[in-house]
């Protein structure tokens, strides 16, 4: 470990100030909160696994450096933001002498878990990648981490080999839960994972419960696609597309849309209605666009380009996407406007089609519903196999069903 930048006594690297300062940064965000994280991130040196990378951008918070793209031009690696690092650490409420699997390498974040988890503790790292391990040894080997494993395999099977774990922190999207993943927890520990519900994705921190998974929080985030035996990439409904401009629906087992109709829907005049429920600018949408993915049956998500919001096509474009209500060749898709208070929007929706006002109307309604009834609430996400009968999954809410699980969506 890096024990140079621990004690005044011994000289401080150069970029030691871009690591104190990224501490406090993590602090103010409330990323950082127990002792042994933030100290991690004074600690580690993770400029070293990205030399082409500017120094200084690979010490910003919010900063992911993507270290690899595909042929279409999809991110898949990268060394993740200090600011989602922190949090899923958080979530997995590490302690000295764990155990950890982290699946999805890169170096940098298992560094910061080798240091909470001490020379008592272990960790290993797998990614599906050889280039992305071949990167991971060799800045762990600089960086002086020997308490760290690094595997080159499919994530899908876990890592057997050195299992059980108290802790698997997950740093990619995964649409499901394998088998192994489960059966390497020990019964109490801890899965934090970026999981897509239908195409919303949530860094949950769940605790194994026998068979099951129960969430304890979770939180708004984006991370590179799965690949492998567990890809499981949503789908483009294309509405629009001219360079610059695209607008399509992300479809993550929604039904299959009548295209043609939509995109038809999408060059008639707009509906729009007001629900007189506000946020303030610093609020995000993650619990109200779960509870309305909870809600309503067909909801996938609108991904528009900025161009498409500059040429007027869409009123509001968002990287995660924006629910969007689909029925027949109509939709109706939540947006927001500004209101006399400073820093303050209200929800609305804007609907296109024959049956746009109405969907429009329908949305309101449950933005209207979920600020009434739901607004301190958070949602309880369990995880259960894919055989567990109906009479074991929660009666209400929302059911996904996956591969290998059965996701259940409630709320209190
Ligand atoms: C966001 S990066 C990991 C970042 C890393 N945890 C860090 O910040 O230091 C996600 C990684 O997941 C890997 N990955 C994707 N699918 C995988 C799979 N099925 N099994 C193992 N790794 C996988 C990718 O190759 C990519 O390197």
């Amino acid at each position: 470990m890096d024990s140079t930048s621990t004690t005044d006594s011994v000289e401080k690297p150069p970029e030691q100030e871009l690591r104190d300062e990224l501490a406090e940064s993590l602090i103010e965000l409330g990323a950082a909160r127990s002792a042994r994280v933030i100290a991690a991130f004074r600690n580690v040196r993770r400029h070293l696994a990205t030399p082409d990378a500017d120094l200084v951008s690979t010490y910003g918070a919010e900063v992911a450096t993507i270290t690899k793209t595909d042929e279409r031009g999809v991110q898949i690696s990268s060394v993740s933001a200090p600011r989602v690092q922190a949090m899923q650490m958080e979530q997995a409420d590490l302690a000295p002498g764990m155990s950890v699997l982290e699946i999805g390498s890169g170096g940098p974040n298992a560094a910061l878990l080798s240091e909470v988890v001490g020379d008592t503790g272990h960790v290993v790292t797998v990614d599906i990648d050889s280039e992305v391990t071949d990167r991971a040894s060799a800045f762990l080997k600089e960086t002086g981490y020997r308490n760290v494993t690094v595997v080159t395999a499919d994530a899908e099977g876990g890592v057997p080999d050195h299992a059980p774990f108290d802790r698997i922190v997950v740093t990619v999207q995964a649409a499901d839960i394998p088998p192994a993943w489960l059966d390497q927890l020990k019964e109490g520990g801890r899965l934090v994972v970026p999981l897509r519900m239908r195409g919303m994705t949530r860094t949950v921190a769940f605790v194994r419960d026998g068979d099951r998974l129960v969430s304890d929080g979770f939180e708004l985030c984006g991370f590179v696609p799965m690949q492998g035996v567990g890809e499981n990439r949503v789908r483009l409904a294309v509405l629009h597309d001219v360079e610059g401009e695209q607008v399509a629906l992300r479809l993550d087992g929604h039904p299959e849309p009548d295209t043609e109709a939509l995109a038809k829907a999408l060059s008639m005049p707009r509906s729009t209605r007001w629900s007189g429920v506000t946020l303030g600018g610093s609020e995000s949408n993650e619990h109200l666009d779960l509870w309305l993915t909870t809600a309503l049956d067909n909801l996938p998500l609108l991904a528009a380009m900025p161009g498409a919001r500059s040429r007027g096509l869409v009123a509001s474009v968002s990287p995660l996407g924006i629910p969007t209500l689909v029925d027949g060749g109509s939709f109706a898709y939540r947006t927001v406007r500004a209101t006399d208070q400073e820093d303050r929007y209200e929800l609305g929706a804007i609907g296109h089609g024959p049956r746009g006002q109405q969907l429009a109307e329908r949305l309101v309604e449950e933005i209207q519903v979920w600020d009434r009834e739901h607004r301190s609430d958070r949602a309880r996400i369990e995880v259960y196999p894919a055989g567990a009968p109906d009479d074991r999954l929660p009666a209400d809410g929302r059911r996904i069903e996956r591969r290998h699980s059965r996701v259940s969506i409630t709320w209190p």
